[in-house]
């Protein structure tokens, strides 16, 4: 059989962990990532995520047999529909199913159509309007952006004060058009996990299930950021969950998507608390996480290619996927200052990595003109561990973290502390 040529859109971590999953299917002959970072030099073609046309005529001209797309992005644009055009095969789901990530107004109203469970909420397009309704719903309460902002547009607020504050700024303008319309909905508590399933219209398969740790230090505290570092499995995480969570969230959105002509293929991202009441989806995405691919495609037993191969052609169902009863941990480096305003063109070096069971996802980084590793992001590394306990996988990577020269680097201390705090690890 002809080995396939196979191109990877992004440049983030998420992309490298891709990048380093595929190169390693002795179905894949040629592999590409565009733009990517210096982490997967070899393979970079110099054409943006977000240009759709760039990237056609490269699939096209290479002969491309399968396209895997990172970012939300060039979903939301249409990448799959402008591939599909052409004939070529991609992996994601189209502009109308991406959707789902692309309005919290569009994913809220699938989620009460297909009666997943999920936190009370409403949609304003009124200021005015809005105020009223956390006046009289009172907090703690979470004011949402509609469209994409970057992880950004959320607003968890502790006191009504901090609300309108908040509600203020999202629909005052902060986020552009992305604020016009914001979705305003109950509190809910619980642990915060993410399970990640492959679908193909039909069938989803879940992926092992990662909590992320999203504030910017320890003990969950300061700004939100895309994602400080990640861990496979939670500690909590069971199979009857994972039952639950498929039969009731997973299976009925993508049976709605299908039955409205929208039909999902590609990865379905749930962000999921596990509420006292069971689990209730926070929101979706349309997409591999960053950093939770990190962690989950080092566990990954099975060749990548076939599956997302299946996902494209409806084949999911007979198509196994085998996953390593391993640990695996993810301590992402992040350049001085980040979420904030951050330096850039930082000088870092990497030493050599003889384990198999260590690795470091390049994320904003690129090689300078004579040859340096330098950062050109706010989240600039995934140090991965992996072992047979949370423990040993956690020693692994803050031990590589320590061997590692970037002068200035944010990291958190504390990643997998909530799998730590239980007792079984
Ligand atoms: P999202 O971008 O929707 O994932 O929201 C960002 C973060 O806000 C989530 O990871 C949660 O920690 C938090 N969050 C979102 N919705 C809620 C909610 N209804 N109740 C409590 N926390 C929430
Ligand atoms: N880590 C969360 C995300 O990829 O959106």
């Amino acid at each position: 059989m002809k080995g396939k040529k196979i191109l990877i859109v992004g440049s983030g971590g998420r992309e490298h962990a891709l990048a380093w999953k595929i190169a390693q299917s002795p179905l894949c002959s040629r592999l590409y990532v565009a733009p990517g970072n210096a982490g997967t030099e070899k393979w970079n073609v110099p054409v943006q995520a977000n240009d759709i046309q760039g990237l056609l005529q490269f699939a096209k001209g290479e002969a491309v047999d399968l396209t895997v797309v990172g970012p939300e992005e060039p979903l939301s644009l249409g990448i799959v529909d402008a591939f599909e055009a052409e004939g070529l095969t991609v992996f994601g789901p189209s502009e109308k199913a991406a959707s789902l990530e692309s309005s919290k107004a569009f994913a809220k109203a699938v989620m009460k159509e297909a009666q997943v469970p999920t936190a009370e909420y409403e949609v304003f397009s009124s200021l005015e309007k809005a105020r009223q309704y956390i006046e009289k719903k009172g907090a703690p309460i979470v004011i949402k952006a509609d469209g994409l902002a970057a992880g950004k547009g959320v607003i968890v607020a502790a006191s009504q004060e901090e609300a309108l504050q908040g509600l203020e700024n999202v629909m005052g303008g902060a986020f552009g058009a992305a604020g016009q319309k914001v979705v305003i909905e109950e509190y809910l508590e619980g642990q915060e996990v993410s399970l990640l399933c492959f679908c193909d219209g039909t069938t989803a398969l879940p992926m092992v299930a990662v909590q992320d740790h999203k504030r910017a230090l320890d003990g969950d505290r300061g700004l939100n950021t895309g994602g400080m570092g990640t861990y496979t499995p939670p500690p909590f995480w069971t199979k009857e969950l994972e039952t639950e969570v498929m039969n009731k969230i997973a299976l009925p959105t993508l049976a709605l998507m299908r039955n409205q002509g929208t039909p999902f293929k590609g990865v379905l991202f749930l962000g999921l608390m596990i509420t006292a009441h069971g689990p209730k989806l926070l929101e979706y995405n349309v997409r591999f996480g960053d950093p939770e691919t990190q962690v989950i495609l080092p566990v990954l037993e099975s060749d990548l290619v076939p599956i997302l191969e299946a996902c494209t052609q409806g084949r999911l169902a007979e198509t196994e996927c085998r996953w390593l009863k391993d640990t695996a941990i993810c301590v992402v480096m992040a350049a001085p200052g980040y979420p904030q305003s951050y330096a850039k063109g930082i000088e870092i070096s990497l030493p050599a990595i003889s384990s198999s069971q260590e690795m470091v996802f390049h994320a904003g980084t690129s090689t300078s003109d004579d040859g340096r590793l330098v950062s050109t992001g706010g989240r600039v590394l995934g140090v991965i561990g992996r072992g047979d306990s949370l423990s040993s996988a956690r020693e692994k990577a803050y031990s590589l973290v320590r061997k590692i020269s970037f002068p200035g680097a944010h990291y958190r201390t504390d990643i997998g502390w909530q799998g730590l705090s239980d007792k079984s690890n």
